[in-house]
């Protein structure tokens, strides 16, 4: 078998406390090199752990036991959605994503936006309500409340916000995530699709919306170039209403917090934008590091 550096840090996040088990798992799929690799690490880690670090990987296992397609699941993915490619321009880049997002909404769409619910349907309902219920906790639905989810994907989070405001509308690069969001949309017509060119919000007006929210999109606009992704917070900017709020969980995937804290305070800071709240990690079933910014004024 083969521990990895990479491997045995995981193993460690997975016997942390506070890390819910399915991220855990998602954490350790991601680091070995091979299934097998994987499951002699975690045993090996739960032979050697005591007490609720035994506990919490143990419970990893279980997840795994229930979950038996996640190796196949966070492998496909990975192999999909590249993160180490060579230094591009942002526009090559912007397209390699959208082509990418494209294959994943044919393949594996609910995976393709949120690796941490592994492919389980119930765990991704359970963790997008999750959000939702966060948003509706800090103010920020309402039935005269008009919604911009941007990166919307399947539209997980789109007809979540819909039925709690007057107006959601997922906007995203990808043809094929859109197609996958309309088709999975109720007959809410609150809620609508829109794609975009991935380098600005040119499809919407000045002031349109009372919320933009951003969950796991930043970090393809960072990684794209963080020209494109100040460029994101000024177009969101312009985009909200006075008073209307930007919530941006992931800035990036860099795994540096202070330096996205402090990226997107200087970016929030040029468009107009003052913090509200954050970086905090609010969620239970999902550790994404969430930001809030608001544009002065009074809705
Ligand atoms: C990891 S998924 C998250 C989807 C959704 N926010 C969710 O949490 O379910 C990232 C999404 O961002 C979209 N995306 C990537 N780059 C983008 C860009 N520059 N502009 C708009 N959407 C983008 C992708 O097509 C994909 O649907």
């Amino acid at each position: 078998m083969a521990e990895t550096p990479a491997l045995a840090a995981a193993l460690a996040g997975a016997a942390q406390a506070g890390r819910p088990a399915h991220l855990g798992l998602m954490h350790v799929l991601m680091a070995a090199d091979t299934e097998g690799d994987a499951r002699a690490g975690l045993q090996g880690a739960i032979l050697a752990a005591q007490g609720e670090a035994r506990q919490r990987l143990e419970a990893v296992q279980r997840v795994w036991a229930v979950q038996p397609q996640a190796w196949g699941v966070v492998r496909a993915v990975l192999a999909e959605a590249r993160h180490d490619v060579a230094a591009e321009e942002a526009g090559a880049a912007v397209a390699r994503w959208a082509k990418t997002f494209d294959q994943l909404a044919a393949d594996r769409p609910e995976a393709g936006v949120a690796l941490y619910a592994l492919g389980d349907p119930a765990l991704l309902a359970a963790a997008s309500a999750e959000i939702v219920d966060a948003l509706a906790g800090w103010g920020l639905l309402g039935p005269d409340r008009a919604v911009l989810d941007l990166g919307c994907g399947i539209g997980r989070l789109t007809g979540r916000l819909a039925s709690r405001c007057g107006l959601a509308v997922g906007a995203d690069v990808s043809g094929g995530m859109l197609a996958e969001a309309a088709r999975r949309s109720g007959p809410d017509r609150r809620a609508s699709y829109v794609q975009v060119t991935g380098r600005d919000l040119r499809a919407f007006r000045d002031e349109a919306f009372d919320l933009v929210l951003a969950v796991d999109v930043f970090p393809y606009l960072v990684q794209a170039g963080e020209g494109l992704a100040r460029d994101g917070v000024a177009e969101a900017a312009r985009a909200l209403r006075p008073g209307g709020a930007l919530v941006v969980a992931n800035l990036s995937y860099r795994g540096d917090d202070g330096r996205d804290a402090a990226d997107l305070a200087a970016w929030a800071d040029e468009a107009g934008l003052r913090k509200e709240a954050g970086p905090e990690r609010p969620f239970a079933l999902w550790d994404g590091l969430v930001f809030r910014y608001r544009k002065d004024g009074r809705r």
